[in-house]
C-alpha cells in the first residue's frame, strides 16, 4: 500500500549545451546583487568555465567574489572561510560551481549565514538544533553523481576528528540548477563511475524497502536504474558520448530529488550511513565506497527484504530465471550480477578493492560512529542495529 507523502522539488533545471552562458541572467532573476563563486580544486579553472561564468555575471552587472578550494568529502573549514568572505563582502547568493563537495559546501556556507552560532551544530547533532534559516545557492553542475544539485541534504566533514555527517532541510534546495552534459567530459573515468555508482545507490536505498510500495514509483526507479547501468558501460568505453552524459546527468537529479521514493516508508539509507564513515575515516570517493560496501549490505539483509530483491534481480539485472530458481537463488544471482557490472565499470565490490584495510578498532569505531549518526537502529530491508553494522563490515573487510 501507497503511504502518504509529500514532494517538494522546486530547484528550476536549466538543461543542456551551453546552459552555463545563461548564468548572469539565471542570478539576476533571483534578484541578486553580490555573488560568490564557489569551487572546487583545478578542474573548474582549467577548464575555462570559472573565466565563462565571471563575464557572463559581469554583463548582467552582477557583483562577485570567488572562493575555490573545495576538496572532496567537503571540509567544515572552508564553510567557515566561506562564511566569514560572505559577511564581509555583503554576498547575497552563493552560486555553487561543481560537484556534490562544492555544492554542499555551498549550503552549508548559506545556512551558516542565516545562524546565530556556529553552523557545525546543525550537522554534529549533539544539540538537536534545526536551521533558521538558508542563503538561496545556485549551481552549476560538473559532475553526475550525488543529485545535491536537487536534494535536501548537505554532507560535510570536519577535517580535524574525521566525522562526515549530513543534515536535511527543504529550504537548502538550491534555486536552480545549470546541467550542461559536455562539462562533465572532462571527468576521470573512475569519477564518471564512482558519480553512476552514487546515482543508482540513491533510488536503491528507496527501493529495498519493507513499507510502501507503489507500482509507478517502482516502475519509474527500474528505468532509471537500467538506463544508468546501460550508459556507464557506454561512457567506461566512450566517455565523449554526449547522450550517454545526458542520461546519467538527468538521472543523477531524478535519483535525489525523492521521485522514486513516493509513497514508500524513507528508504533504508543504511549503506549512505555505512559509507559516510568510510568516507570521514578513509577519505574515500563516496560512490566507490558504495560499491564496496552495498555488497556485504545485499547479502546480510536480503532474506529480510525477499520480494524486492527478487523483483530488482528480474528487473533490473534482467537475470536469466530458470523454473528450479529459489526466490532465494534469484536474490542471490541479483546481487552477484550487481558485482560483475560494477566490476564491469572498474568500480570495487570489497574493502580491498576500494584499497582500504581497517583494523577490528576501526571498524568498531566506525560501526560505533554510524550507529550514533543514525540516532540508533537503521534501516527498512533490515533494521540494522550496531552489531550487524560491525558484522557488514566485516564483511567487506575480506582478505
Ligand atoms: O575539485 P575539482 O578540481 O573540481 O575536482 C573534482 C573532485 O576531485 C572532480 N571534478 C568535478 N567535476 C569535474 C571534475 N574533474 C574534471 N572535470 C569535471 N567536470 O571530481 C572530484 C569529485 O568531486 P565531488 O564534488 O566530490 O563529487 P561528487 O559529486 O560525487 O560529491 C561527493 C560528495 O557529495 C556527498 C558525498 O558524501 C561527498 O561528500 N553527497 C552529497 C549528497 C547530497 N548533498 O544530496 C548525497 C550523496 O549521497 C552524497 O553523500
Ligand atoms: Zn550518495
Amino acid at each position: 500500500m501507497a503511504f502518504n507523502f509529500q514532494y517538494y522539488s522546486p530547484t528550476k533545471v536549466i538543461f543542456g549545451k551551453g546552459t552555463e552562458a545563461e548564468i548572469g541572467n539565471l542570478v539576476l532573476e533571483q534578484g541578486a546583487k553580490k555573488v560568490l563563486i564557489h569551487y572546487g580544486g583545478k578542474s573548474a579553472l582549467k577548464s575555462g568555465l570559472i573565466d565563462r561564468v565571471k563575464t557572463s555575471l559581469d554583463q548582467s552587472g552582477i557583483a562577485h567574489v570567488e572562493l575555490g578550494g573545495v576538496v572532496p568529502n567537503p571540509h567544515i573549514e572552508k564553510v567557515y572561510e566561506g562564511i566569514e568572505l560572505c559577511k564581509k563582502e555583503n554576498v547575497d547568493f552563493i552560486l555553487a560551481v561543481g560537484g556534490g563537495s562544492v555544492i554542499d559546501s555551498s549550503k552549508a556556507i548559506a545556512y551558516g549565514l542565516a545562524y546565530n552560532g556556529d553552523v557545525w551544530e546543525l550537522f554534529s547533532k549533539e544539540k538537536q538544533v534545526k536551521a533558521t534559516g538558508c542563503y538561496p545557492v545556485g549551481v552549476i553542475l560538473t559532475i553526475s553523481a550525488a543529485g545535491s544539485e536537487t536534494s535536501n541534504s548537505c554532507v560535510i566533514t570536519k577535517a580535524s576528528t574525521g566525522c562526515k555527517r549530513s543534515y536535511n532541510d527543504n529550504i537548502a534546495r538550491p534555486k536552480f540548477a545549470v546541467m550542461n552534459p559536455e562539462l562533465t567530459m572532462t571527468l576521470p573515468d573512475y569519477q564518471t563511475q564512482s558519480g553512476c555508482t552514487d546515482i543508482m545507490m540513491h533510488t536503491m536505498e528507496r527501493y529495498f524497502t519493507n513499507g510502501g510500495n507503489m507500482e509507478l514509483t517502482d516502475s519509474l526507479a527500474e528505468a532509471l536504474l537500467r538506463t544508468v547501468i546501460k550508459n556507464a558501460k557506454i561512457l567506461h568505453s566512450n566517455p565523449d558520448n554526449y547522450d550517454a552524459r545526458a542520461e546519467i546527468m538527468w538521472a543523477g537529479s531524478l535519483a535525489h530529488n525523492d521521485l522514486t521514493g513516493c509513497g514508500n516508508d524513507g528508504g533504508d539509507f543504511a549503506s549512505h550511513m555505512l559509507e559516510h564513515e568510510m568516507g570521514g575515516m578513509f577519505d574515500v570517493t563516496h560512490g566507490a565506497g558504495l560499491a564496496a560496501i552495498w555488497p556485504s549490505w545485499a547479502r546480510y539483509v536480503y532474506k529480510d527484504c525477499l520480494p524486492r530483491f527478487v523483483r530488482y534481480a528480474k528487473n533490473v539485472m534482467e537475470i536469466h530465471v530458470s523454473e528450479s530458481d529459489s526466490d532465494e537463488a534469484i536474490a542471490l544471482k541479483g546481487i552477484e550480477a550487481m558485482e560483475d557490472f560494477y566490476h564491469s565499470i572498474g568500480m570495487p565490490v570489497n574493502f580491498k578493492e576500494l584499497g582500504i584495510a581497517p583494523t577490528d578498532a576501526q571498524i568498531e569505531e566506525m560501526a560505533s560512529s554510524c550507529y550514533n549518526a543514525c540516532g540508533g537502529p537503521k534501516g527498512s530491508a533490515k533494521l540494522l542495529d550496531l552489531d550487524d553494522m560491525i558484522q557488514i563490515y566485516k564483511m567487506a573487510n575480506v582478505d
